[in-house]
């Protein structure tokens, strides 16, 4: 068995006046019962996916590959982006189990009947989501372990205490990031199953980060002072989470073996090497400004958006630079 518990507490909240309250929630509830696909038959899994069009998830589109890369032999090249990508690809099943079980939660935290009949669709979405990816990964190599920032990430929104922030961590943090990612990933790959797989996978994604708009722009000019302070304030430890990886996993108490070193051996690449040129890579702001960012360019103008940057957060982000 492989597995691991956290103690969450939720405030359950029955509602007993069913008609509509925020109507553009329960047209959304409508739209997902329309919009609804089955992992199983409506991706074309008998087309055999061919290793030289999957692509490297890890990878930017338009981005020059690294030289530790180029010196490979095309044969070895497939391998490492195979590799590469079941690597990324199981943080997303990670993550969308993550997803499934916080929009447990909102069905029973949120107030308005609106969004608990929304989130019960989005339960299916998510359960689809982690069927799609798991199936998929197996074409390429093996389940890997969630990245710790990731993890960290699911916990802090499954064990928040406020439903805005469950709302905010998940539906416009997390979701935004998605969007984001697969429409990156989608550029790269030629894999017909693979691109269906996003393009399916982005369209629930898409509504997902639309309930948390819609519904936290509604809810944050009601909210007392101080908690819009702490939803303000955890707004930003999720963006930042994930960025500060290592420390979590030092919080957690446990040692992180990056899979991706042990990628890296297997192909006959010197790991030290590869790690030398990424960091050097990193460490020019010009290169990193070029590159796509889903946190600074999908993330974070979605929190702008519904007023959650305020004179006493701004400057936080611009000092990561996750915005100007
Ligand atoms: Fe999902
Ligand atoms: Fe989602």
């Amino acid at each position: 068995m492989n597995f691991d518990t956290i103690d969450t507490t939720v405030t359950a909240l029955w509602r007993y006046d069913y008609d509509v309250n925020i109507k553009a929630l329960r047209d959304l509830y409508e739209v997902a019962k329309r919009e609804q696909w089955n992992a199983a038959t409506d991706i074309p899994w008998e087309i055999e996916t061919d290793p030289a069009q999957v692509g490297d998830m890890m990878n930017d589109p338009g981005v020059e590959p690294f030289d530790f890369v180029k010196a490979l032999p095309t044969e070895k090249q497939i391998e490492l982006a195979k590799k590469r990508s079941a690597h990324m690809l199981s943080n997303f099943l990670h993550g969308e189990q993550g997803a499934m079980m916080l929009c447990g939660q909102l069905v029973e935290v949120v107030p308005d009947m609106d969004g608990k009949l929304y989130a019960s669709t989005q339960v299916i979405d998510e359960a689809r989501h982690v069927e799609v990816f798991h199936r998929y990964i197996q074409r390429l190599d093996r389940i890997y372990p969630a990245m710790p920032g990731l993890t960290a990430l699911i916990n802090a929104v499954l064990t928040a205490d406020l439903w805005q922030m469950k709302c905010i961590g998940m539906q416009v943090i997390a979701e935004s990031i998605a969007m984001g990612s697969f429409k990156k990933m989608l550029e790269i790959t030629g894999d017909e199953v693979l691109r269906k797989v996003f393009e399916l996978t982005s369209q629930d994604e898409a509504r997902h980060v639309s309930y948390g708009l819609i519904y936290m722009k509604d809810e944050i000019p009601k909210m007392n002072e101080p908690d819009r302070d702490r939803l303000e304030d955890f707004a930003w430890t999720a963006m930042t989470i994930l960025a500060t990886n290592g420390l979590m996993e030092e919080k957690q108490g446990k040692k992180w073996v990056d899979p991706l070193q042990q990628i890296y051996i297997d192909v006959g690449i010197d790991p030290e090497k590869a790690n030398s040129e990424i960091v050097s890579r990193m460490s020019d702001p010009e290169a990193l400004k070029a590159q796509p960012n889903p946190f600074r360019d999908h993330a974070y103008p979605q929190l702008e958006r519904i007023g959650l940057i305020t004179d006493r957060t701004r400057h936080k982000y611009q000092e990561v630079g996750l915005t100007d």
